[in-house]
């Protein structure tokens, strides 16, 4: 027997039927043995260090299974993170190893399916970037590992969606789905983000004209206000606070005189009818995510599909974990990049799991200025 030692956890206390709430979740302080027990054999117990909060976390919370499988209420939920191996009865896994992969939102979980984690393989490199610029996919049969044997989910595994992260869904919308061509225009929505960030750095290396929005003023943890960020930090060509347009047809006219060919689609609802008018024959619109539409009851209509048809635009949605073989590709574009700094990775990076319910909230008011992760210890 090892020595028992307390375990905060962040568990759902009910179903979200609209705005997520911080009082949807709650604290619960349990124990755990910091030994695997003698039988419980191919297991690990993870110190995580940190969480990736990211938005698919939300549609856990809702009770809609015909999206994806809900978290099973009053037990701590699941997501991304970054921990560290505290002893494994798994010979892939050895103690003091340093992994990354799907646990829960805890401060120490044991994993009894660690198919589901990935050594970290560059330690030049921050470890926090394997929740979000360095994070790859769970293949399908991992995937069917993770739900049925460690979040004790009782879930029809092939209904299972899981969005994956930020830089492999960044690369995979904007150079496989839009095949950008020098000297095109970009539109990124939701662009101080996770994902956005990069996009619109990926856009610019490929020689891009880039536009970016994102909606708030307030400083952050970088110091910086979100749209300075865009064009300072991350080299946008021109950035605005969709917040303070009251026309955003007007906007995105100002901004693309002559037009729109690619438009990296966050957001979704009024923002998409915008940029539909504004398209140029033949555009691309990669449909990553409509996070405007996570958050109420009645999902909106949007108007303009007809320019789909005259402008010939090719707009379509993907799930960036179905394009796992790119992962290697990905990594040697990527990883030179960061080395060489032509390309730098914005972290919000709040402290201890208790901050853990207000950064999920915080995603959905854009709180959060670039990735958002919960530091719940350090190494
Ligand atoms: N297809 C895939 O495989 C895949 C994988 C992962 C994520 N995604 C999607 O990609 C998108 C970005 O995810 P992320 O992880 O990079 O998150 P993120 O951009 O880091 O955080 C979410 C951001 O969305 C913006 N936002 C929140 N509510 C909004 C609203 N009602 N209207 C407009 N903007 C709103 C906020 O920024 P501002 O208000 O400042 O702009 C907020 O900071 C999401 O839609 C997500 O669901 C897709």
């Amino acid at each position: 027997m090892g020595e028992e030692i307390s375990n905060k956890q962040v568990i759902l206390n009910n179903y979200v039927k609209a705005y997520v709430k911080e009082s949807d979740m709650s604290l619960r302080t349990s124990k755990i043995q910091l030994k695997i027990l003698s039988g419980c054999d191919d297991a690990v117990l993870l110190k995580n260090l940190y969480l990736s909060i990211d938005p698919f976390i939300l549609t856990h919370m809702k009770n809609e299974e015909h999206f994806v499988p809900p978290y099973k209420l009053d037990s701590p939920i699941f997501g991304y993170g970054v921990s560290k191996v505290l002893d494994s009865s798994h010979p892939n896994f050895k103690t003091g190893e340093l992994v990354w992969g799907f646990t829960c939102l805890e401060e120490y979980s044991l994993i009894k399916d660690p198919d589901t984690l990935f050594k970290v393989h560059d330690k030049d490199l921050p470890l926090s970037y394997y929740t979000g610029i360095l994070g790859e996919f769970l293949e399908p049969i991992v995937m069917i590992g993770l739900f049925s044997l460690n979040v004790r989910l009782k879930i029809n595994v092939f209904r299972v969606i899981i969005l994956g992260m930020p830089g492999m869904t960044a690369y995979v919308g904007f150079f496989e789905f839009c095949s950008p061509k020098k000297g095109e225009t970009v539109y990124v929505s939701a662009a101080s983000g996770a994902i956005g960030q990069l996009v619109g750095q990926f856009a610019k290396n490929a020689g891009c004209y880039v536009v970016g929005s994102a909606g708030s003023k307030e400083k952050s943890a970088v110091a910086l206000m979100k749209v300075d960020l865009l064009k300072n930090k991350f080299g946008f060509d021109e950035a605005f606070n969709y917040k303070e347009e009251q026309d955003y047809n007007a906007a995105l006219k100002r901004y693309f005189p002559d037009g729109i060919d690619i438009y990296f689609e966050n957001v979704g609802g009024k923002m998409l009818e915008a940029v539909l008018s504004n398209m140029r024959l033949y555009g691309r619109v990669a449909v990553c995510g409509m996070i405007s539409q996570y958050n109420i009851e009645q999902h909106e209509g949007v108007h303009n599909l007809l320019y789909v048809l005259t402008k010939r635009i090719r707009m379509e949605g993907y799930q960036a974990n179905e394009h796992y073989h790119l992962y290697p590709k990905y990594l040697e574009m990527v990883v030179p990049l960061i080395k060489e700094e032509k390309i730098t990775y914005v972290e919000d990076i709040a402290e201890g799991i208790e901050s853990v319910p207000g950064a999920i909230v915080g995603l959905f008011s854009g709180r959060n200025v670039g990735k958002q992760v919960v530091v719940v210890a350090r190494e």
